[in-house]
């Protein structure tokens, strides 16, 4: 069943570059356009829609954080992305023009399914975004777009976060194509771009054996602290809650410009900081503004690991390890910087002798509140 590896999670983790394909198939045509046909909101709907709020737990939820980035970027619309359990019970603000995206690799998480509700009850139209045929969330929502994962059976989600990602940016990119976006032209490319990122993360999965190395060198560390912006900011948590569930380290998230208004007193030698590098063609403000953290917490002794784009060489001084992922479009980033994050903490739950597919107090779907 786990075909030749010694966890499902290291199988789902090799799968991605597939699942990642098979969640674009038929979705974009030859000339370059989406056609989301299981989407049955009428885009007249989808044209009136003035507000968009994602919804989702854990590893889905920094799927929607990164799915606000896109989504605001491409449409305009103003988007929120909210945990399920805390977006339920504060009285949010919703009606017909506000469109709601449930993400759930499950479709059976309890948080996630009372918050739509809740939406539906408000006249919103909820979108889930799911990996499970026929489960609770997409029956009860007006429209689904699946992710072509396949099952994920570790309780560490990888394949389907990729997936997530994959179908948020095509909602993102359809509502742009539907109601004309300012940035058209990077739309058509960004597009095109999809169907190269199979391949770049095939790549990232080839290059794997330092960074396990380096997991393996740091199992008896205490703290892992992780660091980005923009897109690399929830791939940080992403990496953090990774690392939470399955070394049962300390492991915190932060926003890297957060850094100096409170973190950065936690740095002192030796402390592993993972930081995620934007990529320097993109945003280079936010890219020089990272190359500085690094600088000043390697300077107050913290061993810096880097995640940067090949050819990105300001990063290169700096670096105790330096792990390269291939170029890629700035919002698109996180679906191959993710990668190094899982593959290091499935290592290091590995090295630690931890059960990796069935982390001590956790479970796969999550059906109390
Ligand atoms: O099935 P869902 O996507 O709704 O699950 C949401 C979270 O429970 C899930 O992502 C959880 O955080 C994973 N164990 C993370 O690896």
């Amino acid at each position: 069943e786990k075909g030749g590896y010694d966890y499902f999670m290291l199988k789902e983790i090799a799968e991605q570059p597939k699942a990642v394909a098979d969640t674009l198939l038929g979705r974009i045509d030859p000339a370059g356009s989406l056609t989301l046909d299981e989407v049955r909101i009428p885009d007249s709907v989808l044209r009136e829609i003035d507000k968009i709020v994602v919804i989702a737990c854990g590893t889905a939820f920094h799927a929607g954080m990164i799915a606000k980035l896109a989504i605001e970027h491409w449409t305009r619309i103003p988007c929120e992305t909210e945990l399920a359990s805390e977006f339920r019970y504060r009285d949010p603000i919703l009606d017909a023009r506000t469109l709601v995206i449930a993400i759930s690799q499950s479709g059976e998480t309890m948080d996630t399914l009372m918050a739509l509700r809740h939406a539906r009850e408000q006249g919103a139209k909820v979108l889930a975004v799911c990996n499970t045929n026929g489960s609770t969330i997409p029956r009860e929502s007006d429209a689904v777009l699946y992710t072509h994962a396949g099952p994920e059976v570790a309780v560490a989600s990888t394949k389907a976060f990729l997936t997530q990602l994959i179908a948020c940016y095509l909602v993102a990119l359809y509502l742009a194509q539907v109601r004309g976006s300012k940035w058209g032209d990077e739309v058509r490319d960004v597009v095109r771009e999809l169907s190269a990122v199979a391949d770049r993360v095939e790549r990232v999965l080839e290059t794997m054996e330092p960074v396990r190395e380096l997991a393996r060198s740091l199992a008896d560390k205490n703290t892992v602290l992780f660091l980005g912006r923009h897109v690399g900011y929830p791939v940080a948590l992403e990496g953090a809650l990774k690392l939470k569930e399955l070394a049962y380290m300390h492991a915190e998230g932060f926003a890297a410009g957060e850094l100096k208004h409170g973190p950065i007193a936690l740095i002192e030698k030796d402390l592993p900081v993972v930081v995620v590098v934007p990529s320097p063609r993109g945003r280079s403000v936010l890219h020089d503004k990272i190359v500085s953290n690094i600088q000043e917490i390697r300077a107050r002794g913290a061993r810096t690991i880097v995640i940067a784009e090949e050819g990105d060489e300001a990063v290169v001084p700096y670096a105790d390890h330096l792990i390269r992922i291939p170029a890629t479009p700035t919002l698109l980033q996180p679906l191959v910087s993710t990668v190094p994050l899982q593959v290091f903490a499935c290592e290091l739950a590995t090295a630690r002798g931890n059960e990796v597919d069935q982390p001590r107090n956790l479970a796969k779907s999550v059906t109390v509140e």
